[in-house]
């Protein structure tokens, strides 16, 4: 049976990638960089400096930027989310997952944060679900991101279990990458097109019941 589940945040407990997506959309907009939804799904799972520096090449502008408005530009994206999420409240946890996190406490399943957001902290106090969380990874203390490893493993050790006896739940192609690297069982939300077809997969969050994390852990 499984010890441990790793969350990542956005797009899997609440919509937030869709704030970070309208952030960077605006952001780029002002560059003059065109970005779609096709572009995005290679910054979801992604840290805010590699997002940028993502939609800087896109745009070509990589060469323009200095170091300075770099930082600038990463700070400014960021104010307008900060923004954006002020009124994230419980009622924005995705279906199904205020149950499983209840359920997997009640059995005895530790739970980690694996986001590379450094906003984590904040929206899980405002979705008043930080209680359930035995550790928080702190992104900023990872020598690298999204899709390696680290994330994950550092969530598990935190956790003081063995990865390969940690389910990992993710909506990036960068987060199952980075969970297949780990060792750890993914379990993605979204479709097989971004994500593959050989891991399992659920459309949404309302299907992550207890009971289907324990099936396809058995399975695997
Ligand atoms: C998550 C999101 C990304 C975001 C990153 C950093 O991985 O999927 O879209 O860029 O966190 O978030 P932050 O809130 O620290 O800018
Ligand atoms: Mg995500």
């Amino acid at each position: 049976m499984f010890k441990g589940v790793l969350f990542d945040l956005d797009g899997v407990i609440t919509d937030t990638a869709e704030y970070h997506f309208l952030a960077w959309k605006k952001l780029a907009d002002d560059l003059g960089i065109s970005i779609d939804r096709e572009f995005n799904e290679r910054l979801k799972g992604v840290s805010r400096e590699d997002s940028l520096a993502l939609i800087l090449e896109h745009g070509n502008k990589q060469d323009d930027i200095n170091t300075e408005q770099f930082a600038q530009l990463a700070k400014e994206k960021n104010e307008n989310y900060v923004e954006m999420i002020q009124a994230i409240s419980p009622k924005d946890i995705y279906p199904g997952i205020l149950e499983l996190l209840t359920d997997l406490k009640n059995n005895g399943i530790k739970i980690a944060l694996a986001s590379a957001s450094k906003n984590g902290p904040l929206l899980l106090d405002k979705m008043e679900i930080s209680h359930f969380f035995d550790a928080i990874v702190d992104p900023a203390s990872l020598a690298a991101g999204k899709p390696a490893p680290d994330i994950f493993l550092a969530a598990a050790s935190a956790v003081d279990i063995d990865i390969k006896e940690a389910i990992g739940i993710e909506d990036a192609a960068a987060g199952i990458q980075a969970i297949k690297a780990s060792g750890a069982l993914p379990i993605g939300v979204g479709e097989a097109k971004d994500l593959g077809d050989d891991i399992a997969l659920v459309p949404d969050t309302s299907h992550l019941s207890f009971s289907y994390l324990t099936t396809v852990w058995q399975g695997k």
